[in-house]
């Protein structure tokens, strides 16, 4: 999408879509008073009649009388005005955009509200927002034939109120624009079919985006893994045909000998749950099972494309889990990366154990700060719905900074508590450790399983609540979210600084 900014009086905007965003209560922009003015009182009048009131969510077309420049004009509801936010803000850009579609405009304006919001970030919520909603996922469907090819909102203007606003709202809009097509890629991967997006698949993605921007790409198989001694990746890999890979991305765009930021992302490309079969009902749910690992090869597009100023390196750890006469058995022992051995309880607790020699493996970076994302726990679902992921960590302070990133991000994260008396649920009789602490506080003892592998500040975020969903927020559709593409991004781009 080309998103650019202009200043200047709404009235005079000659669009096929103008976009005007209006607060809950009496609250009125100067912008859209003054284009009320030209349009003879339109919104005004609409607003008199109760039929909108302004929340948050909601949207009316309008049709200006003829000789306006304006060929529509759409009202988004952002609230109260005391109460905007930038999820508000992209929201509602994923309202323009999905509209847009609807009404087969390519282009728009969007009118910027002023607000106690700094125009450089308004308009990045804005234009991310609308990047996500303008997205569609139709590579594997035909088109209706008794529909004309859709359109889709190609370029975007942004109202900023004067042309001091311009640069830093430029500016926002870029990186919204760069962000919301990073969480496309890993939303594309995510609801791409377990037959598509395989472990050699991810790598070749992987392979590209480090090919554009110049990062160092590794791509390990089943030998280079075996000498590694990644017994723990290659468990869940042996009840597969399909060869796992073990993949590697570094951005050197930090000084030299500065130690990197470290992204992990769980690429199990399809969790049929092993011996230990997982019920059939929503089974196909499972191709999202690589959704930390998309997010991670997101992020790197949103970081190589920024250029940001820092070492990053991104590990996917990529592997099935599926059944098979050489499939890991419930009892079965395995001896990881980092000398451990584990007792594999449950086959489908397979995540931690792919993540483990990942976790391993970051060591040798010597990183600033390791942070996981996984598709993890059916636990983590019951605890915190789809609203959050969960974060927890070794290192308080990195977990509060994953906080904030996530609510600035609108990919919120809320901490859950690792207390040690946790650590007792993964004990085992036979091995160092087991891969199942059982149903109680199931995703804080998976996170006690990933720490048993990391000796450096590190936080886990759990996203089985939030990586695929319903798709009701309006930016989002059915199928993959992308998250935590967004949250990954902007925690990189706060440490950057
Ligand atoms: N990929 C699943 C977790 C999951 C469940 C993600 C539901 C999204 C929605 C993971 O590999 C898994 O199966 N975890 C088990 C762990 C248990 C056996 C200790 C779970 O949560 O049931
Ligand atoms: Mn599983
Ligand atoms: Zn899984």
């Amino acid at each position: 999408m080309n998103v650019t900014v202009v200043s200047g009086d709404l009235a005079g905007m000659e669009t096929p879509l103008l976009v005007v965003p209006v607060f809950e209560g009496d609250a009125v922009d100067p912008a859209a008073a003054a284009l009320d003015r030209a349009l003879g009182g339109l919104i005004a009048s609409v607003r008199a009649r109760g039929d909108l009131a302004g929340k948050a969510g909601d949207a009316l077309v309008l049709y200006p009388p003829a000789g306006s420049k304006a060929g529509r004009v759409l009202l988004v509801g952002l609230g109260k005005a005391d109460g905007l936010t930038a999820e508000k803000l992209r929201r509602a850009g994923g309202t323009a955009a999905k509209q847009a579609a609807k009404l087969r405009s390519s282009s728009a304006v969007f009118a910027l509200p002023a607000s106690s919001i700094e125009a450089g970030e308004a308009a990045r919520a804005v234009a991310e927002g609308a990047v996500l909603g303008a997205w569609t996922f139709t590579e594997l469907k035909a088109a209706p034939e008794d529909k004309p090819a859709p359109v889709e909102l190609a370029d975007l203007r942004l109202v900023v109120a004067g042309d001091g606003e311009r640069a830093v709202a430029e500016e926002g809009a870029r990186v919204g624009n760069v962000v919301g097509r990073a969480a496309n890629l890993a939303r594309k991967l995510g609801n791409l079919p377990g037959n598509v997006a395989t472990p050699s698949h991810l790598a070749s993605v992987a392979e590209e985006i480090g090919g554009r921007f110049g990062m160092t790409v590794t791509v390990l198989g089943p030998a280079e893994m075996e000498a590694e001694g990644m017994g723990a990746l290659l468990a869940v890999a042996r009840g597969s045909d399909e060869e796992p890979r073990f993949i590697v991305l570094e951005h050197r765009g930090g000084a030299e000998g500065e130690k990197p930021l470290v992204l992990v992302g769980k690429g199990l490309t399809f969790d049929a749950g092993g011996i230990s079969i997982k019920p059939a009902a929503g089974m196909e749910e499972m191709k999202f099972d690589m959704c930390g690992g998309a997010a991670v090869l997101g992020a790197m597009e949103a970081i190589g494309e920024l250029g940001v100023k820092a070492n990053v390196v991104a590990i996917v750890p990529s592997s099935e889990n599926l059944l098979g006469g050489r499939a890991m058995k419930p009892g079965d022992i395995f001896r990881a990366a980092s000398g451990k051995t584990i007792e594999v309880v449950n086959t489908d607790a397979e995540g931690r154990l792919i993540l483990a020699d990942a976790l391993h493996y970051a060591k040798r970076f010597d990183p600033a700060a390791v942070v996981d994302a996984a598709t993890l726990t059916g636990a983590c679902v019951v605890a915190l719905g789809h609203q959050a992921s969960a974060v927890m960590g070794n290192d308080d302070a990195l977990v509060e900074e994953l906080r904030g990133a996530g609510d600035r991000s609108g990919e919120r994260c809320w901490p859950l508590p690792m207390y040690d008396e946790y650590r007792e649920q993964i004990r085992s009789d036979y091995a160092d450790i087991k891969n199942s602490g059982g149903r109680p506080a199931g995703a804080i003892s998976a996170g006690w399983f990933l720490r048993e592998f990391v000796d450096y500040p590190w936080a886990h975020l759990d996203v089985a609540g939030t990586a695929y969903g319903d798709g009701k927020l309006a930016y989002l559709t059915k199928g993959s979210t992308g998250a935590p593409t967004r949250l990954f991004v902007e925690w990189v781009l706060s440490r950057a600084g």
